[in-house]
């Protein structure tokens, strides 16, 4: 578990995904970039003796020992979100073999099956729906609504899968690999600025989900239509970003990240505007949401146009496990807990089994951006939490 040896590991990825235009990584579920990272981890596995294996819903597992209950799993997803850091994700992944490689070096025997998981499309940056893999694992997408999810270009989430070599008809709930599964610890680098040493445990997640606003107005002319005679849908969707921000108070977050006026031309007035709401809150993203739709609701009114709102995903507030997050800390001697905005595959499986995250001390705070970071030390302090908390918990 030389310094060395980390930095190779994560070294190995950087030519993967990288995307020219926006800078950063753009590796999304089933595209080609997230299938090399797959062949990469399945190479890393069988290096290591690791068992492979797909599940029915295309996340991986590689198995130290048999697989079966009471397994202690660890591991994270390898997509990005589009123009993303180099961290979020990964660094799961590869501290999970390091931790390994480190418990074998110490000569470590796990008395329970140890296993790494990479979930598939855990950032929604392909499919809209956040934690794809784990939510379908786990029963909290059905799997007609998942498979008919389709990306920009208009390719399903059946048809990418199919493409990979996957059967969607296998795609859904399953009892049989979440039976296995007797505690899960995600490593994750820390997204914001609430780390001040080199690793803590994580106590909470936000409420979060995701919303869509179809304005629909009237397409026309930009040089002949009279301001007065105009039914302009990007009037109230830019009034939807104001009213997120206004919204917005305390710990709530609202977010407009994506916003697209079709057809899209510069001397055309659009005929629709779809806009993506992210919204997070303590109290519930769904209030939030409420009071920001009933602002745009009112100017789509004001400009004669029409709103279409849908929810596309929902997570309700993340308790992990406070015996479990406890003993981790305990074990870590006495490190931080601290709660997160940011979402996670821990959080969807919160829900079933005993969950746990480490995070990583991130010194900007920056992320979801190419200036996403963790000093090298940081990341071998993390490998090192998480090889302890492996072997307190398979011992
Ligand atoms: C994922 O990282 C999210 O919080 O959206
Ligand atoms: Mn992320
Ligand atoms: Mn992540």
């Amino acid at each position: 578990m030389s310094k060395t040896s980390r930095m190779t590991s994560l070294a190995d990825l950087a030519d993967i995904g990288r995307d020219a235009k926006r800078g950063g990584y753009s590796r999304h579920g089933f595209d080609r970039a997230e299938l090399e990272l797959r062949e990469w981890f399945t190479a890393e596995a069988r290096r290591r003796g690791l068992d492979l294996e797909a599940d029915r819903n295309g996340n991986l597992w590689a198995w130290w020992g048999s697989p079966g209950p009471g397994a202690i799993v660890t591991g994270s997803h390898l997509d990005s979100v589009p123009g993303g850091g180099a961290f979020d994700g990964p660094l799961g992944v590869v501290s999970a073999l390091e931790a390994v490689d480190a418990l074998r070096t110490k000569g470590f025997t796990p008395s329970r099956p140890l296993a790494i998981v990479v979930f598939a499309e855990e950032e929604g940056g392909r499919f809209g729906v956040p934690c794809l893999g784990s939510r379908l694992l786990t029963g909290s997408i059905q799997p007609d609504a998942a498979l008919n999810l389709t990306d920009p270009a208009g390719v399903s989430l059946a048809e990418a899968v199919s493409g990979a070599g996957l059967d969607p008809a296998r795609f859904g709930r399953d009892d049989e690999a979440l039976s296995r599964i007797g505690s899960f610890v995600e490593l994750h680098v820390e997204q914001g600025k609430g780390l001040a040493v080199p690793v803590g445990v994580a106590s909470s997640i936000l409420a979060h989900g995701r919303w869509r606003f179809t304005f629909t107005g009237q397409g026309n002319h930009a040089g002949t239509t009279l301001i007065a005679d105009r039914r302009d849908p990007m009037l109230p969707a830019s009034q939807l970003v104001l009213a997120a921000r206004r919204a917005a108070v305390g710990d709530a977050r609202a977010t407009v990240g994506r916003v697209v006026p079709s057809p899209g031309g510069t001397n055309v007035i659009a005929s629709t505007v779809d806009v993506w709401l992210d919204a997070r809150s303590p109290t519930g993203a769904r209030d939030l949401v409420g009071q920001i739709s009933e602002d745009a609701r009112q100017a789509a009114e004001e400009e004669g146009c029409e709103l279409v709102v849908r929810e596309e995903s929902y997570g309700d507030t993340v308790h992990f496990d406070p015996a479990l997050r406890d003993q981790l800390a305990g074990v870590l001697g006495g490190v931080p807990t601290l709660p997160t905005g940011a979402g996670h595959d821990a959080g969807i499986l919160a829900a079933h089994v005993s969950t746990a995250m480490l995070f990583v001390r991130n010194p900007t705070g920056i992320s979801h951006a190419p200036e996403e970071y963790a000093e090298p030390d940081d990341c071998q302090a993390g490998v090192a939490a998480l090889a302890a908390v492996l072997e307190h918990l398979a011992r």
